[in-house]
């Protein structure tokens, strides 16, 4: 809750499994950044608990928690704080005492996994916006967070930094194994993740797998998402007399849209 009392988030209770990506859907206002800042102890709950790998996020564990949680945000160049590459993936490892040498390899094993290995001397201002979230990925990585939250990581980027960052998110859940939370308002990449909560007015109004609730047409509605195109011509063919029968087609629809 802010100051102003007025509720933001409210009934809300779910669980994310270690080494999911869940996805928070919702229109603009209805609470997602919110919940984020609710689970790094940055905002608080005027009721209710939160649980973080068992600990109970309060004033006395809210540093514990923070270990544990990293969060990539919408702009990319708010959050770059270093001189270069390096300086800003060394940042957090500095602040948290991490011996030199132990800095120097994990700030070249995370820049390397995120594909920013020869840009390590580089200045933000040589780098594209996707680059950017990159490092702001490798610093979350290198500080070893159980869980990365992006809230909106990907609105401010353009196709070709939507897709670099898509991709590094999907392999550094299946390969590594990372919990990831996406907020985001996009149904087409929250299609790609294991499980999608949809808020509005601050309460859930759908959760499931993404490709069992993002068939359901009034919840899709009633969240005032924008259908993408691909999902609008899935579910526009379900309904077509003559094409509704037609099980290839609406297959190949749908195989297509997760493909993307
Ligand atoms: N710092 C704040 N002080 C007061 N109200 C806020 C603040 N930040 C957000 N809100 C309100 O909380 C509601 C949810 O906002 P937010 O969590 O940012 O939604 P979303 O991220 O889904 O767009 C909105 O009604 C917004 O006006
Ligand atoms: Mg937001």
């Amino acid at each position: 809750m802010y100051d102003d009392k007025k509720e933001v988030i409210k009934d809300l209770s779910f669980e994310i499994p270690k080494g999911s990506w869940v996805s928070i859907l919702g229109h603009n206002g209805s609470g997602k950044s919110t919940l984020a800042k609710l689970l790094v102890g940055l905002v608080k709950a005027e009721s209710g608990q939160i649980f973080i790998d068992d600990i109970e996020l309060t004033e006395k564990t809210v540093n514990d928690v923070r270990k544990k949680l990293g969060i990539v945000f919408q702009n990319p160049d708010n959050q770059f704080v270093g001189v270069t590459v390096r300086h800003d993936i060394a940042f957090g490892l500095e602040n948290m005492q991490i011996p030199h040498n132990e800095i120097v390899s994990r700030v070249d094993e995370y820049a390397n996994l995120v594909g920013m290995g020869k840009y390590l001397t580089k200045e933000p201002q040589q780098l594209s916006g996707g680059q950017k979230q990159r490092v702001a990925i490798a610093g979350a990585l290198a500080m070893h967070k159980d869980i990365i939250i992006f809230d909106e990581a990907t609105s401010m980027l353009d196709p070709e930094g939507v897709m670099e960052v898509t991709h590094l998110i999907q392999d550094l859940n299946k390969n590594y194994n990372q919990t990831i939370i996406t907020i985001t308002h996009d149904l087409d990449f929250a299609l790609k993740s294991d499980y999608a909560i949809i808020l509005k007015e601050g309460s859930i109004i759908g959760e499931g797998k993404p490709s069992e609730l993002f068939v359901n047409e009034s919840l899709l509605q009633q969240s005032k998402l924008t259908v993408p195109l691909g999902l609008k011509t899935y579910l526009d063919v379900l309904h077509d007399a003559s094409l509704k029968e037609n099980k290839a087609l609406i297959e190949a629809i749908w195989t297509y849209n997760l493909k993307k």
